[in-house]
């Protein structure tokens, strides 16, 4: 007898989960959960920004998806807890919100310092006990944050924001090595450079935003809807042997060396 084939078509399908967001505001997040719901997610859409969230939400529902808005602030603990009681079991964490002070380190003053490392490394490490305890006491789920290209090339003035980068991927395959046996992933993604409000900064200097364009492969900026497909599969069934990994969703970035292109 053949043995029965997986049900490929399915494998991306998310009906009957949950997926937490966080960052579900903004950018890659609202992104991520708009297309989490559209392969069936209900999404519980966090931020600390309440207002854009509950655009965001709106927004999902409007295309009859399932979301609900959360205010949710990633640098306390106590405050994540009570926000996510009563919500359900999570299925699915995609965790985004990051700041970056650009500025050399010799310039960075202790406030700065704790202000990005407060939020990328410590608020992640805060959401991921509340979220990943529960996932483990279930034997399941499916967790993904958000490292970068910067978390293994750098460039003057992103001293703090790529340590907080590289610590992320690290605490994470950290996790996945630690909840693997009980049935839980934990993945990253680093993406390359994607118009958001966080790049703006760059966008307001078209020499910048140029020169970032040509570094890599693609030769251009990506839009966050481009990072939503990594998200949708690592959230996946269609990702069910991947845990540890570090996905790159960065144009050929990190590929290619970019200073010069041989007469060939
Ligand atoms: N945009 C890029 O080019 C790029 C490149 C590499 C990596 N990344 C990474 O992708 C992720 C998402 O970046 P983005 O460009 O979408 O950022 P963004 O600034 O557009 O969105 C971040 C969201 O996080 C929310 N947020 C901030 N502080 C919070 C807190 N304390 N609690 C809860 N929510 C909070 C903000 O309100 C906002 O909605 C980040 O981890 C970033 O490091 C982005």
């Amino acid at each position: 007898m053949t043995p029965s084939l997986p049900r490929y078509a399915q494998l991306f399908d998310l009906t009957g989960r949950t997926a937490l967001v966080v960052g579900a505001g903004s950018g890659i997040g609202q992104a991520s959960a708009q297309a989490l719901a559209a392969f069936g997610a209900r999404v519980l859409a966090a931020d600390v920004n309440t207002a854009a969230v509950a655009d965001t939400a709106a927004a999902i529902r409007a295309e009859g998806g399932m979301a609900e808005p959360i205010a949710f602030d990633m640098r306390s603990g106590e405050g994540m807890e009570a926000a996510l009681a009563g919500q359900g079991d999570i299925d699915v964490l995609v965790a985004t919100p990051s700041i970056n002070v650009r500025k050399g380190l010799l310039d960075y003053s202790e406030a700065e310092f704790d202000r990005v490392v407060g939020l990328n490394l410590k608020g992640t490490f805060l959401l991921l006990q509340r979220v990943a305890r529960g996932m483990a006491e279930r034997g399941r789920g499916s967790i993904i944050v958000f490292s970068s290209i910067r978390g293994e090339v750098v460039e003057p003035g992103q001293g703090v924001y790529a340590a907080t980068k590289a610590g992320v991927r690290q605490m994470c395959r950290a996790l996945a090595a630690e909840l693997g046996p009980r049935g839980v992933r934990v993945n990253l993604i680093a993406p390359g450079v994607v118009e958001t409000p966080l790049t703006a900064q760059i966008k307001n200097n078209p020499e910048w935003y140029r020169a970032y364009a040509q570094k890599g492969a693609l030769q251009r900026w990506a839009q966050p809807g481009e990072m939503a497909g990594a998200v949708v599969y690592l959230a996946s069934d269609a990702s069910s042997y991947v845990t540890g990994s570090v996905l790159y969703v960065d144009g050929g970035w990190t590929a290619q060396d970019g200073r010069f292109t041989p007469p060939l």
